[in-house]
């Protein structure tokens, strides 16, 4: 077989340790980063030695492309998967275009799927580019633009909390049993290793952007929320209207202690605005504010882009709202044991002979799976075929009462 360009489909094998900086290299150049310096590398060695990574090595031992994966738990609606988390996927700038990025796709995608993950999910740095490997965007994220002045809770909205105050240090040593213990059950929230968080705190300070950490206590001493910002532009402290305080990260156990840490950075004097990326579409602040418009949420994008590797299963792992049964046709061009037909109800998931009622790629039923889009709307982009009364039909079952979001970045 070739590809288009008539060169031959490259062999994807997974990559030893000893292959792990170059495919580094491969990755710093790819995403423009530039050359691994040797303190990169150290910083880079332990999320390397916890993920699979896989490459294309060419016959002069050149790293051509590389696709790099770690297992993590993801919540779905009623439950949570096994799942690969997708990052670091690059093809050098002398190899593109020649099927490289597909033949990494098609090897990790079985690969992860022997290992027992039953979905993939990934951050995406160009919209067009996975939709053609099953992918689709299962939840999404915006900006929230904050005037401090403006933003008041309502009387009562926020949970009575003692702060505490902890080192970027300590963060790294004691949030991520925090994280693991507040976790809500959100479908989209994946686990994260602890790689992750030195990973997060050292990307800022090792900018110069300091990093701090406000943690919720409540009256058993338990940290059960916390904030982490830093500040942008730090020179504008003479002129507030300069210096934005961004929020990095902000978790709680439960709506009323988030918005105490809201209220906390609302108290983060010398700042005009605060700033929080990577916000769920339906913020629990929007409702608390006394003015609505003191939060403004602007650039939505793609958050979660998801692959249901094992469909039968996948779909068997999430549960379902009431209503009527719906039979769905799936069609997986890459991994096409996945093609067939599903009956899926509020008892279960069974492969069936039955007529579908409704038609989908992969990629539509990924986009449904967490319920942050519905078949309804798809269907009036041109994108599932169903009468009206199925699509309704099907939304009642895949629906959740609260929109996906992860909002961790990897
Ligand atoms: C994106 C990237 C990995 C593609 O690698 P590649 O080896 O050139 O891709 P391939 O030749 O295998 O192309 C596979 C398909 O994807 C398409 N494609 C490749 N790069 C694309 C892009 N940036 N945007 C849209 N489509 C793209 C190709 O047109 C091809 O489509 P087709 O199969 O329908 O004909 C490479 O350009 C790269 O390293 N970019 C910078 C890093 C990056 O953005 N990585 C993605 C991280 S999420």
């Amino acid at each position: 077989m070739s590809t288009p360009n008539d060169n031959p489909v490259p062999t994807v094998r997974v990559l030893p340790e000893t292959l792990h900086r170059a495919a580094a290299e491969v990755f710093g150049g790819a995403y423009l980063i530039g050359p691994v310096t040797d303190q990169m590398w150290e910083r880079s060695l332990p999320m390397y030695r916890a993920s699979l990574v896989q490459g294309i090595v060419e016959d002069d031992g050149v790293v051509g492309g590389v696709a790099r994966s770690w297992e993590v738990e993801l919540d779905v609606p009623g439950g949570r998967v096994p799942a690969a988390a997708v990052s670091s996927v690059g093809v050098r700038a002398d190899r593109r275009r020649r099927g490289y990025l597909r033949a990494l796709m098609q090897a990790q995608l079985q690969t992860t799927r022997d290992n027992g993950a039953l979905v993939a999910v990934l951050r995406a740095t160009e919209a067009s580019i996975y939709s053609r490997f099953g992918y689709g965007v299962a939840s999404t994220y915006a900006t929230l633009k904050v005037t401090r002045r403006r933003a008041v809770l309502r009387p009562g909205a926020a949970a009575e909390r003692r702060l505490k105050m902890i080192t970027p240090e300590a963060a790294v040593r004691e949030l991520p049993a925090v994280y693991e213990r507040i976790r809500t059950a959100r479908p989209g929230t994946v686990s994260r290793p602890s790689w992750w968080w030195a990973g997060m705190v050292d990307r800022h300070l090792h900018k110069d952007r300091p990093v701090w950490v406000l943690c919720t206590v409540d009256d058993d001493d338990q940290v059960d929320g916390f904030l982490l910002y830093t500040v942008n532009n730090r020179d504008g402290w003479d002129d507030p209207q300069q210096a934005v305080v961004e929020v990095l990260d902000l978790r709680a156990v439960d709506e009323r202690v988030e918005l105490a840490l809201w209220q906390a950075a609302f108290g983060i004097d010398l700042s005009e605005h605060l700033l929080a990326h990577g916000r769920p579409l339906d913020p629990v602040l929007d409702l608390a504010l006394v003015d609505p418009r003191a939060a403004v949420t602007t650039d939505v994008e793609d958050e979660t882009w998801l692959r249901l590797l094992d469909v039968p299963a996948a779909l068997s792992a999430r549960s379902y709202g009431a209503g009527e049964p719906v039979v769905i046709g799936v069609d997986d061009q890459l991994m096409p044991d996945n093609s067939g037909r599903y009956r899926v109800s509020t008892d279960g998931v069974q492969r069936t002979d039955a007529e579908a009622e409704l038609h989908c790629e992969v990629g539509e039923l990924a986009a449904v799976y967490l319920g942050g889009t519905s078949f309804t709307q798809l269907a009036a982009a041109g994108r599932v075929r169903g009468s009206s009364e199925v699509l309704a039909r099907a939304d009642a079952l895949f629906g959740t009462p609260r929109l996906p979001w992860s909002g961790t970045y990897y």
